[in-house]
C-alpha cells in the first residue's frame, strides 16, 4: 500500500515525474536512483510500479550512506511500503556503482546524489550510456546541476518537470 510520501523524512517534491515512469517502465525492466537517503523517493515508485503489477521491476538504490542510520532507516522503510524484495541496495559513490551496469541494462536513471556540476556531469554521462528510455534528475534549480545538464544533454533537449529535468531518449 502506498503511504503518504510525506511519512518518510526526505526530500521528495517529484511524484508527478515519479507516476510517469511507473506507467511508463515496463514489467521486468531495471530503474537506478542515485541517491537515496531514507528512501522517500523509491519507495514511492517501486510500490506504485508494484500496485500497477510491474512487480518483476528491479530498483537500484544507490547511495553513500555516511550516516548508517540513514542506511538502516532506509532498510526499514522498504519493508514497511512492502518493496524490499523489488529493491537492491548499493552502498558505494555513484561514478563505482553505475561502472557495474553494462550499456543500455537499465531503462532509467533518476539523479539525485552529489549536485557539484563535475559530479553530475559524470552521473550524466554515466547514466545516458548504460539506459535505453530516460535519464532525469532533481535540484535543476541549483546553477551547478543546471550547468552539468545544458553541458551534457544540451540547453532545450530536456524536459523541466517541478524541479526535476527529465531526457527522453526516444
Ligand atoms: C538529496 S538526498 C536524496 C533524497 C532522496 N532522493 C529523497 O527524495 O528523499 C542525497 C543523497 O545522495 C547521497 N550522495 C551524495 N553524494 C553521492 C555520491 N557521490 N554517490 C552516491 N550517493 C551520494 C547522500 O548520501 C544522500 O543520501
Amino acid at each position: 500500500m502506498i503511504k503518504n510520501d510525506s511519512e518518510i523524512s526526505g526530500f521528495f517534491d517529484f511524484k508527478i515525474l515519479y507516476d510517469q515512469i511507473a506507467e511508463q517502465i515496463p514489467n521486468g525492466s531495471r530503474f537506478a536512483e542515485v541517491g537515496v537517503f531514507r528512501g522517500a523517493s523509491l519507495c514511492y515508485l517501486a510500490s506504485k510500479v508494484k500496485e500497477l503489477g510491474k512487480t518483476n521491476c528491479q530498483f537500484y538504490a544507490i547511495d553513500i550512506w555516511k550516516g548508517r542510520s540513514d542506511q538502516n532507516i532506509f532498510f526499514a522503510n522498504c519493508i514497511e511500503y512492502g518493496v524490499a524484495e523489488m529493491i537492491r541496495p548499493i552502498r558505494a559513490l555513484s561514478s563505482i556503482a553505475l561502472l557495474h551496469f553494462p550499456a543500455n541494462y537499465l531503462f532509467s536513471v533518476m539523479i539525485d546524489g552529489d549536485h557539484r556540476e563535475n559530479q553530475t556531469v559524470k552521473d550524466v554521462k554515466m547514466s545516458l550510456h548504460r539506459t535505453t528510455d530516460i535519464v532525469c534528475g532533481h535540484d535543476i534549480h541549483l546553477p551547478s546541476v543546471r550547468r552539468a545538464v545544458d553541458k551534457t544533454i544540451g540547453e532545450g533537449n530536456y524536459d523541466i518537470i517541478g524541479n526535476c529535468w527529465i531526457y527522453r531518449k526516444m
